[in-house]
């Protein structure tokens, strides 16, 4: 089973991406709802739930962890990595590709503060944005409008206004989308960044990664998934977003957990 979590639904990006490329694999999916927001908590209390969350799913048969989160690769997966032995596979900022192919030299990043704070995106910004400018911006409020349920609406719209406007008014020709939860408002940031801009998501990337991982310690499986969603919060949108890529789902693949 493959074991993926997140701060809330955001994680749904990466797995739907998985699904879609392993659609025989079952996945054990925990949304830690009950605490999100982590953008703006403190490294030391994400790196704690990452390790009770990773226990959890491992306990439950987990064989493989990814980290569907930015927030939470920043805080944790190096002490996932010491702590289980188990492979993990964590996030990466999508800088490379962006200021590889970037035209104009002008980068924007959306993420949340805790992934502008930590090493992977700064060592990831030392080490392939060097001929670009990179213009960031936490996307405040985000991310609690997608555990709301909300996607597109005159709110999110002047929401990303505020976040986006800066990077397109500086010349930015990709938006990287560093945090998981970004990908559902991909609609509402295409029409409020226009048509040309680049919009780089890492979730399939991501995907493959984990692909590549399992593939290394055992056969890729062709069966029929048997996956289930957990959250410590409300499940309600978790439902939602899992019934957009597969409709006819059972309710009791959906249970809200105590961890
Ligand atoms: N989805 C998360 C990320 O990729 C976390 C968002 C949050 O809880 O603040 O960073």
């Amino acid at each position: 089973m493959i074991g993926i979590f997140d701060s809330g639904v955001g994680g749904l990006s990466v797995w739907r991406e998985i699904y879609r490329l392993m659609p025989g694999e079952s996945c054990l999916y925990l949304s830690d709802g009950a605490f999100c927001p982590y953008g703006p908590k403190d490294p030391a209390f994400i790196r704690e739930r990452a390790a009770k969350i990773s226990a959890y799913l491992i306990g439950r048969g987990a064989e493989i962890i990814v980290v569907a989160c930015n927030t939470a690769t920043a805080a944790a997966i190096s002490l996932l990595r010491e702590k289980f032995d188990i492979p993990f596979v964590g996030m990466e900022p999508a800088i490379k590709p962006a200021a590889l192919h970037s035209k104009s030299g002008v980068v924007g990043v959306l993420a949340t503060a805790g992934t502008f704070r930590g090493p992977l995106y700064l060592d990831t910004l030392a080490r392939f944005a060097g001929d670009v400018r990179v213009v960031e911006q936490v996307g405040e409020g985000l991310v609690e409008a997608i555990e709301k349920g909300v996607f597109d609406s005159p709110e999110i719209d002047d929401l990303l206004h505020c976040h986006i406007d800066d990077m397109i008014n500086a010349g930015a020709d990709h938006i990287v989308l560093g945090c998981t939860h970004y990908p559902f408002l991909e609609k509402a940031i295409r029409r409020i960044a226009g048509p040309e801009i680049v919009i780089v998501n890492p979730a399939p990337a991501v995907a493959a990664q984990t692909m590549r991982v399992l593939s290394q310690r055992r056969k890729i499986s062709c069966g029929i998934e048997e996956s289930v969603f957990c959250s410590t919060g409300d499940i309600t949108v978790l439902k939602m977003l899992v019934r957009r890529e597969i409709p006819n789902v059972d309710n009791s693949i959906f249970t809200k957990v105590v961890i």
